[in-house]
């Protein structure tokens, strides 16, 4: 029995060197398993005289709580041990920068497109919008652009291996100015009677949307946004347009120091026909003509294909670029910025 002690220092030892709780209870096992030290040691008990088995008896229980009381302490080291390596490896950094998913920026040319919507609807303008696949005729021969007319040069486009029912090749619209004629023909047959009696209400609308040509430089992109505007009625002036339009500009550059010219040019469906030019009294384009549209009072034989007789319905029309305006409104020097998806240029519009 006087082994005892070295037999509980064993014990610590060996719980000590248990790296896990697998092997502690192995560990364990050997001294208070079924035939492990300390049970086979009550067992041997038996064998003593009656006088001797209660001292030994004594001595062995108090063995037994030195070993029991090492391997808890040694289990509840383990446990610590594990809790902290788990925390350890679970740790957050709570001052670290979230991965926030970013919001999305409106694109600039998409804000243009909205805030142009916006200010001719405060004035009374319908939004209109139609297909990007268009016939030979709305795209060209109704806006008094026939074939072999020298204008259709004017833009080199796109046509698509599809043929409409005139037998013609479709094309990518090269401008929104066939949205024109399919706005104003919905127009007049929705209010067929009062066309017949001379009181049609007004077609007032603006189009924006996608265009297309065979161009690609630092100002054009072969793909590109366009909004068309329409004013008809029966005494719709040039005057009109002229204020329309300015006041437009204003609107949209939210600044007063803007002179606006309109210069005499062609268009096969206007006539008279002008190109609209800006100056801004400040800033770093001050003094230089901006080309910005082109408009004029629609040709009758355009009126004719809306559906509308031209001796009693007049107006204009006019078309402008979204991408010009929107990097002239923003100091925006390269157009093929808006399409390459950049976002250190994009999240500048936040
Ligand atoms: N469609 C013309 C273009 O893309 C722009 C234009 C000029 C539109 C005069 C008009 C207009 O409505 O009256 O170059």
């Amino acid at each position: 029995m006087d082994n005892l002690d070295s037999l509980v220092a064993g014990a610590t030892a060996d719980f000590a060197a248990a790296a896990d709780p697998a092997s502690l209870e192995d560990a364990k096992a050997r001294y208070l398993g079924k035939s492990g030290r300390i049970t086979e040691l009550m067992k041997s008990l038996a064998a003593l005289p009656p006088e001797q088995k209660r001292e030994a008896g004594a001595k062995i229980n108090a063995a037994k709580q030195g070993i029991e009381a090492a391997l808890n302490a040694r289990r509840q080291a383990l446990a610590d041990a594990q809790l902290a390596a788990r925390l350890a490896s679970e740790a957050i950094d709570v001052t670290l920068p979230g991965r926030a998913r970013g919001a999305g920026v409106i694109h600039p040319v998409m804000r243009s497109w909205m805030r142009i919507e916006e200010i001719f609807a405060s004035i009374g303008f319908d939004v209109g919008d139609g297909p990007e696949i268009e016939t030979d005729w709305y795209n060209f021969s109704a806006l008094n652009n026939p074939e072999n007319h020298p204008a259709r040069s004017m833009q080199d486009t796109f046509y698509v291996d599809m043929k409409d029912a005139d037998g013609r090749l479709l094309c990518l619209r090269t401008h929104t100015s066939p949205m024109q004629v399919r706005y104003a023909r919905a127009h007049v047959a929705k209010h067929a009677a009062q066309v017949a009696s001379g009181d049609m209400p007004e077609i007032r609308v603006i189009v924006p949307g996608r265009t297309y040509r065979v161009d690609s430089d630092a100002t054009h992109s072969p793909m590109f946004h366009q909004f068309e505007g329409l004013w008809i009625g029966r005494d719709v002036s040039f005057a009109d347009l002229k204020s329309v339009y300015t006041a437009f500009l204003h609107a949209f550059f939210e600044r007063d120091d803007i002179v606006v010219r309109f210069r005499p040019s062609y268009f096969p469906f206007t006539e008279p026909s002008a190109e609209v030019d800006m100056m801004f009294e400040d800033g770093p384009l001050k003094g230089r003509w901006l080309e910005i549209a082109g408009s004029g009072q629609v040709h009758p034989t355009v009126v004719r294909n809306y559906g509308l007789d031209p001796e009693q319905y007049v107006g204009f029309a006019f078309g402008s670029g979204l991408e010009r305006l929107t990097m002239l409104r923003y100091g925006v020097e390269d157009l093929r910025l808006f399409f390459e998806g950049d976002l250190r240029f994009l999240e500048q519009f936040r």
